[in-house]
């Protein structure tokens, strides 16, 4: 089956970046001029994704706000002859269908997901963390291909540093070249880190995760982790990984935020070269 849909959850509270974070939400901060939704939004049009489901709550309707058509901003930038303007304006949700779900308390990354199960129905579906921002290539189109290969649930990964695995959820291989997956540990002690392979914010699903999800007990932090759901539903079907090819900024850490943004405005011909000089200078 064809996955057509992609399941975003933001309704974190996106402790780590307060108090920018209090009134707005995380995947609304930009990276230049771009909120980091509307980046993830692009990458699932590129991976031919049809119908992406936010998952959100009623502090985040800004993030809704934004895919919704603006004709009073449009008829302005229409009028004083904006074109360029008006185009980005017209092309922020790149003809992907958004829909948007509750959680109304935010329990966790699986009891999020849960929210879009009457919408995604019976079919497989990608999960993309609304935070964790992956720049050149385009992941989801590689986990989606990995998953119409092995008709398997799908985890994208990226090796990390040994000594800071105990900051991801790390997977265990049966098969280094197919990258079976049989275990999945949720921020393991270093020393008992099963590998250096940790599954970074995107994901292609059986339907069936709902069915484990129902069953979930709390995991770390008291919440309904989605590693505590794939990690059962390993018992019972086939996951894979896929080594995506592009760069990884986690935008929720100030760090991996200003990072992206670095990145981000280097690809930018009307600012790369002062943002260039600057860097030049200030590292003198
Ligand atoms: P994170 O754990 O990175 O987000 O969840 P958070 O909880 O907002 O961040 P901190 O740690 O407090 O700073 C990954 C993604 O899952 C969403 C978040 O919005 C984020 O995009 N999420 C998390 C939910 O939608 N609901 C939840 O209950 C938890």
């Amino acid at each position: 089956m064809q996955v057509r849909k992609l399941v975003i959850p933001v309704a974190g509270m996106g402790t780590r970046f307060l108090p920018a974070t209090k009134e707005i939400p995380k995947e609304m901060l930009p990276i230049v001029d771009v909120p980091t939704i509307q980046l993830q939004i692009e990458e699932a049009a590129k991976a031919g994704i049809e119908e992406v489901i936010l998952v959100t709550n009623d502090k985040k309707e800004c993030i809704l706000k934004h895919f919704k058509e603006d004709k009073e901003l449009e008829e302005k930038l229409e009028k004083a002859g904006k074109t360029a303007l008006l185009e980005k304006v017209r092309k922020i949700n790149n003809n992907v269908k958004v829909l948007s779900v509750k959680q109304t308390v935010a329990l966790g990354s699986a009891n999020a997901i849960y929210q879009a199960k009457e919408l995604v129905g019976n079919e497989p579906f990608a999960v993309m963390y609304g935070d964790d921002l992956i720049k050149g290539g385009c992941a989801l189109k590689e986990l989606i291909d990995v998953y119409n290969k092995y008709n398997g649930n799908v985890i994208g990964l990226q090796q990390v540093p040994h000594k800071l695995t105990y900051k991801y959820g790390i997977v265990s291989l049966v098969d280094e070249d197919t990258l079976e997956i049989n275990d999945i540990v949720e921020k393991p002690k270093v020393e008992d880190a099963p590998s250096d392979l940790a599954g970074l914010g995107r994901y292609i699903l059986n339907s069936e995760i709902f069915e484990v999800i129902e069953n979930l007990k709390t995991g770390a932090g008291g919440e309904y982790q989605l590693t505590d759901a794939m990690k059962e539903l390993m018992t019972k079907q086939k996951f894979y990984g896929c080594k995506f090819s592009g760069t990884y900024y986690d935008i929720g850490s100030q760090l991996g935020y200003i990072k992206a943004n670095i990145m981000y405005a280097l690809d930018r011909d009307d600012i790369k070269e002062d943002l260039i000089s600057f860097m030049k200078d200030i590292l003198k």
